[in-house]
Parts: C-alpha cells; sequence; structure tokens
C-alpha cells in the first residue's frame, strides 16, 4: 500500500471515474477517497459511499468540500468528450476548462497539494506524423474537446512554472474495460463491440473499418495514472501532458480478433455492418499510434496489454458477468 493520502476524484462516475477511484481506495484505504460527480451514482456502485455531488463549475462547492474532508490531491477527471462535446461546443469549453481552472486554482491558494489532470489524444489535428507521434508534435485539434484539452494542458503548466502546482497529466488514448462503459466519446465503439457481440453476436459500427486508432487497457490506464502520480516530482518533466500509447488496432482488426476468440471458446459469432457518421471524421483528424517514449523514460511508463490479451480478459469478465445475471 503507498503511504495514505486524502483523494478527492471528480468525474467519479465515469468510464475512468469508477475504476480509478475502485484503485485509489484500494491504495489508500476507503475511508481517504471522496468521490463527487454531478451524476449521483445508482446505490450499488462502488462510488456510492462517500459520495458527494459536485458540479465542477462551482468553484465554492468544490472549496468546501477540499477543506471539510482535508483534501490532498485531486483526480479531475469531470469532461465532456469528443463526440458528445461537438452538440454544445460553449458548454464543452466552459466545463473542460473552467472546471479545471477551479481545481487549479485551489491548488495555488494551497487548499490542495497535487493535481492529475486527464488529457487525450484528441489534442493533435490531422497535421501531425500520424503514426508514433511525438510529445510536442503541434497542437491543431479540430474538436472542442481537443481544443479544451490543449488548453487546460497549457493551463496546467502555466500553473507549474507560475506557482510551483504539482499537476500531472497524461494523454489518454481510447479506453477500453469492462468494468464500466463509456460515453459520449469516439473511441467508445471499442467497447460497446465486446457488448453487442456477446448480447447479440451483430455490432454496427460507426467508424471505417480500417480506421486505427491508439487504445489502452483499463488496466494499463489504471497503472499509468497511478503511476505517474507516485513518481518523485523531480522526474515529471512535462507538465502539460504525456503521450501514453497501449496498442493500436482499427475496427476490423478488433472485430477479427473477438470473433477469433468467439469461436474458439464456442460461444457464438460475431458479425460486423461499417456505417461511419460524423465521428469518422473525429477519428480520422486523430493520430493512428502516439510515441510515449518521454513517460518511458521519466516515470518507467511501460504498456502491459497488447490485442489477444486484451480481447481474452475482456471476453472472460464480461461472458463471466453474464452468467451471473442470467
Ligand atoms: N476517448 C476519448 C474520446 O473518444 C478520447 O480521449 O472522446
Amino acid at each position: 500500500m503507498t503511504s495514505p493520502q486524502r483523494i478527492l476524484v471528480t468525474g467519479a462516475t465515469g468510464q475512468i471515474g469508477t475504476v480509478l477511484s475502485a484503485a485509489l481506495r484500494a491504495a489508500h484505504g476507503s475511508d481517504a477517497v471522496l468521490c463527487t460527480d454531478i451524476v449521483t451514482p445508482p446505490p450499488a456502485s462502488p462510488c456510492a459511499e462517500r459520495f458527494a455531488t459536485l458540479d465542477v463549475l462551482d468553484a465554492a462547492r468544490l472549496r468546501a468540500l477540499v477543506a471539510e474532508h482535508r483534501i490532498e490531491t485531486v483526480y479531475h477527471l469531470s469532461a465532456v468528450l469528443s463526440a458528445r462535446g461537438e452538440a454544445d461546443p460553449l458548454r464543452t469549453w466552459e466545463v473542460n476548462v473552467n472546471g479545471l481552472i477551479n481545481v487549479l486554482e485551489a491548488a495555488r491558494e494551497g487548499l490542495i497539494a497535487r493535481v492529475f489532470f486527464p488529457s487525450t489524444i484528441a489534442v493533435f489535428g490531422p497535421n501531425v506524423p500520424p503514426n508514433g507521434t511525438p510529445d510536442d508534435a503541434v497542437l491543431n485539434p479540430t474538436t472542442v474537446y481537443g481544443m479544451s484539452k490543449a488548453a487546460g494542458e497549457n493551463w496546467c503548466a502555466y500553473y507549474h512554472a507560475r506557482w510551483g502546482v504539482d499537476v500531472r497529466g497524461l494523454r489518454y488514448p481510447g479506453v477500453i474495460g469492462h468494468q464500466s462503459l463509456p460515453g459520449g466519446g469516439t473511441t467508445d465503439y471499442a467497447v460497446d463491440i465486446f457488448h453487442q457481440a456477446l448480447e447479440n453476436g451483430r455490432y454496427e459500427c460507426f467508424l471505417a473499418a480500417d480506421q486505427r486508432l491508439p487504445m489502452i487497457y483499463m488496466d494499463d490506464a489504471i497503472r499509468a495514472t497511478l503511476e505517474i502520480m507516485a513518481a518523485p516530482a523531480e522526474q515529471i518533466r512535462r507538465r502539460t501532458s504525456y503521450n501514453l500509447q497501449g496498442l493500436s488496432f482499427s475496427p476490423a482488426e478488433i472485430a477479427a480478433e473477438i470473433r477469433g476468440e468467439m469461436r474458439r471458446r464456442g460461444i457464438g459469432e460475431l458479425e460486423i455492418v461499417y456505417r461511419p457518421d460524423y465521428r469518422q471524421a473525429i477519428a480520422a483528424s486523430w493520430p493512428r499510434s502516439v510515441d510515449d517514449r518521454e513517460a518511458r523514460q521519466d516515470w518507467n511508463w511501460r504498456a502491459r496489454f497488447e490485442l489477444p490479451q486484451l480481447v481474452a480478459d475482456m471476453l472472460d469478465n464480461l461472458a463471466a458477468h453474464a452468467t451471473c445475471t442470467v
């Protein structure tokens, strides 16, 4: 167990928040982690205990919770993602940028000591090298989500340079896990395909068959988050955000892997049809893979899950759950 800290997680009922909150409770003790979100979790959710409602735009409420629970570290996961963000660009900007600034201000005022900021591959636009995109490639995002996260990265670096705020960030690729469902993202297909494969044997994909994207298995994403936050401060040389590469695949590649594994297990078939929608243009503007050498060098990051292990682990967990609930 790492040394205990008092932690507040925003966006704790979301795809990553649900799993990260549980991991933080395992590492620091259940009483150490306060889960917050604008959405109240269902009573069965792991977040339901020690939960407080928080709209991240309500700076006074954030401060009050931080003071009441003597919070030291905030994992600021609340955000509107790429696809949903396009429906209301100004609201997306407000939540993603002003919500972050409220957290950074609390840190500047000395109310909290450390902040985790999740950035994204969406900070990149179409004019970067698409394979092995380096950390310092130009940021010309095409979505308001990407714009807000690129701005957020710069705010993080600014608060660090100007006021010494210990803020650390990762550019998550698409995150795939069995524990929770994503919402409003362009990479969400790579989770949904598993659920549809097991429930219906058929998946209608909103991206093109050959649209490769950087992805990461949830276990790796959570481990990366815990590792960057546990690293000595002097090892964190980038205060904007680090590229994080897990693996890359296209819808056709993951469908073939799922189909093959389902056949081997005798648990059905998968038919996939492609009906690309507006999300295909978003995906096409992102890298196919990113270069995460700086994360490897600075704080020893190594991804563990490749496609076969990822698919096997997803099917193990989702099929076991399906058996329990029928
Ligand atoms: N998973 C995110 C999205 O698709 C990318 O960071 O919006």
